[in-house]
């Protein structure tokens, strides 16, 4: 399976695009997926290593996968000044490059959007977090209701924001696919959220679920 999916259109774009998140409150939200975390981790579809500044000290190593390559080289320059040892490696969620149970916590955010089928991205996710391990995620969501909700479906059936946007789909509901993975969610925020003032507001989860 390949290690890299090159976007240059997208690697360009979302530095800027993620530097206006943070000024309208995506840090508070990374600070908050990350807050009380421990031991190994591994991070799936790190982009350009936003959250590496938000791991507490407890956490001993960070196995960071980004598969784009642009975005993955402005990782690896952001885990020179991470707080806690972070290594960037090539990969995708569906194959990542760790054994069975070897990470203590799973990271992911903004990425379950991305990838191309939830169910085998989790299961992989699953395998690589230890029984009783921890998945955190941020990830934006499927609205509960019209219209906002038939419009994202159909923005993602057309393919029309995929091709704008990375290969981000608007219109799932990832809290069930957590769920449906084999993960429990033991905490969970909902919250409106848009990443710039030209952009709707759309549902957000951000929380941990546990491997059972
Ligand atoms: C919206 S960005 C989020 C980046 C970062 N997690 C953050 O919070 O800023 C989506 C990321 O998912 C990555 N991605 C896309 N498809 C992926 C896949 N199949 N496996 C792993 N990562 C993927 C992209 O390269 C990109 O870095």
């Amino acid at each position: 399976m390949t290690t890299d999916l090159p976007r240059p259109r997208f690697a360009r774009m979302y530095p800027g695009a993620a530097e206006r998140a943070e000024r309208r409150g995506a840090t508070e939200h990374r600070r908050r997926l990350l807050d009380g975390l421990s031991g190994r981790v591994v991070e799936v579809g790190a982009g350009h290593g936003l959250n590496f500044a938000h791991y507490p000290a407890a956490v001993t190593a960070v196995v960071a996968v980004e598969p784009e390559p642009e975005l993955r080289a402005a990782a690896r320059e952001a885990a020179t000044r991470a707080p806690v040892p972070v290594r960037v490696e090539a990969g995708v969620a569906d194959a990542l490059p760790l054994a069975d149970g070897e990470a203590d916590a799973a990271v992911v955010s903004l990425v379950l959007c991305s990838v191309p089928d939830q169910a085998t991205a989790l299961a992989e996710l699953r395998r690589v977090v230890r029984p009783g391990g921890e998945l955190r995620f941020y990830e934006h969501v499927v609205p509960h209701h019209h219209p906002k909700r038939g419009l994202l479906q159909l923005a993602d059936r057309t393919g029309l924001w995929p091709a704008l946007a990375g290969g981000c789909h608007v219109a799932r509901d990832t809290g069930a696919a957590i769920e449906a993975a084999g993960f429990t969610i033991e905490r969970s925020e909902r919250f409106g959220f848009s990443a710039s003032a030209l952009e709707p507001r759309v549902p957000h989860i951000l929380g941990v679920a546990r491997r059972r």
